[in-house]
């Protein structure tokens, strides 16, 4: 029996397979079971595919036992603190960290993609000011496949680059116009002469008649590097649920800025990237340390739909990386931005009462990500309905990076999961007339 196999018996049928057993640079060893069906006419049962693997990748590594995430073999913690989002986006894509002259000419094509069509804004004007920003993110980037299709040739890598390119040019420019609809405000065009986190901070908050003060205020460079971290730490994590969303529909062949509307759409879910809002409606609902018990106790109680938003995660089970950072740098904002906000010292208390919980314990669930992406945004006076957006922005680097992977793939197939069948067996059709 060779070492390299994994032999699958059918203690039913006494029939019995061999499945090659493949290891990759790093990670658990993986069957490979393309075949099951035919060998041993058997399906797999995975809801949730919480050991299913569902391509192989070369772009983001996570560990979850020991806190391990890498970004094409960097870990997060040394990106976190010396790098620059469009540094990482462009490592994201390209397998590489630039060199000088390349991030010069990537800003450059950046730059160059960030403006909108004007016909676009006037999709924009289709929502009601009051529309949560999620809901124009989704309908605004699906729409720019309207702008982008019959010259795109998906099977030239000039025109998949160029249009990965352009998510993530647009993104910030369409966030930032979004809020700017939803607060009555004209749209602020994007400015060649700012960092991307920059740009994307004037686009959201300048005005006419502002002060040096006033863009001091919010081009503040303790705001631009937390940006910066926070969208570095956001930019991907290997198949979570919104980048498998985008890998499935781009199988079909679709147009990539639907594809990515896809994503959008999955990420909003408050299991997912909706939770960093949904934090902060949890602290305000909890309001006092005092409370806390009870809310734990309802955390706890299968008979109550209450989780704890940005606790558990389905890879991490000691802790996130990327909480352990934005921990740090949530203290930084506050200390930076002194403000008499109730919901840091609460945050820090629920996690101190929920780490110290037997079943808090017992079930692995730490502070995730989003526990304190939240707050800090709050600190950078970001409104909570756009807290989901921002994560948009940042995923949108990971997004486009696994698409030009798969799209890049010699022999992509359909993506197109079986299922386990519990309904009626078959049966005639019953007249109406004798219908009970
Ligand atoms: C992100 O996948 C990614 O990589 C995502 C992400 C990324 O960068 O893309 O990291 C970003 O989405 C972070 C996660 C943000 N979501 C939240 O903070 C929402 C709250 N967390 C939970 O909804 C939950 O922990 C999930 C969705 C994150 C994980 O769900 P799983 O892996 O399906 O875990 P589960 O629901 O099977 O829970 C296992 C047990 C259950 O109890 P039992 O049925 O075994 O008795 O733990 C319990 C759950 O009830 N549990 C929680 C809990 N999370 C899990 N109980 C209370 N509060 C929680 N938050």
């Amino acid at each position: 029996m060779s070492q390299d196999t994994v032999s699958i018996k059918n203690n039913n049928t006494g029939q019995e397979a061999e499945f090659s057993l493949l290891q990759g640079t790093l990670g658990t060893p993986t069957v490979d079971i393309g075949s099951l069906n035919n060998n041993l006419g058997l399906f797999t049962y995975d809801p949730g595919f919480v050991s299913t693997a569902s391509c192989k990748s070369k772009i983001t590594y996570i560990n979850g036992g020991k806190g391990v995430l890498l970004y094409r073999g960097y870990p997060i913690e040394q990106l976190a603190k010396q790098s620059s989002f469009l540094e990482v986006s462009y490592l994201l894509m390209n397998g590489e960290l630039p060199n000088e002259k390349e991030l010069f000419s990537f800003t450059d094509e950046i730059n160059n993609h960030s403006m909108l069509h004007e016909a676009l804004s006037g999709s924009l004007r289709g929502f009601h000011y009051d529309a949560h920003p999620m809901a124009m993110m989704v309908g605004v980037v699906g729409s720019l496949s309207a702008f982008y299709h019959g010259q795109l040739d998906m099977e030239d890598p000039e025109h998949r680059r160029i249009s990965a390119l352009r998510m993530l040019a647009k993104m910030p420019t369409i966030a930032a116009a979004c809020y700017r609809h939803s607060v009555g405000y004209p749209i602020v065009y994007p400015r060649f002469d700012l960092e991307y986190c920059e740009n994307f901070l004037n686009m959201m908050f300048s005005r006419p008649s502002e002060t040096y003060i006033d863009k001091n205020n919010y081009i503040d460079p303790v705001t631009v590097k937390a940006l910066n971290l926070l969208f570095i730490l956001h930019a991907d994590h290997e198949q979570n649920a919104s980048t498998s969303t985008v890998r499935l529909a781009s199988s079909t062949g679709a147009n990539p800025y639907a594809c990515i509307a896809a994503g959008i759409s999955a990420l909003w879910g408050p299991a997912h990237g909706g939770a960093n809002e949904a934090v902060l409606k949890m602290l305000a609902e909890i309001g006092t340390v005092e409370n806390i018990p009870k809310y734990l106790a309802k955390a706890k109680d299968k008979n109550d739909p209450f989780r704890l938003m940005g606790f558990g995660h389905r890879v991490y089970k000691n802790f996130d990386p990327r909480a352990t950072i934005t921990r740090e740098t949530c203290h930084e904002v506050l200390a930076h931005f002194p403000s008499n906000d109730p919901l840091f010292e609460l945050a820090l208390a629920l996690e101190e009462h929920a780490l110290k919980d037997e079943y808090f314990i017992e079930k692995k669930l730490y502070p995730n990500v989003d526990f304190y992406s939240g707050i800090i945004y709050r600190a950078l006076k970001i409104p909570e309905n756009m807290f989901t957006v921002m994560f948009v922005i940042a995923r949108t680097a990971g997004w486009v990076s696994h698409w030009l992977e798969m799209m890049a793939e010699p022999n992509h197939r359909i993506s197109r999961p079986r299922q386990l069948y519990t309904g009626y067996d078959k049966r005639d059709y019953l007249p109406r007339e004798s219908r009970k």
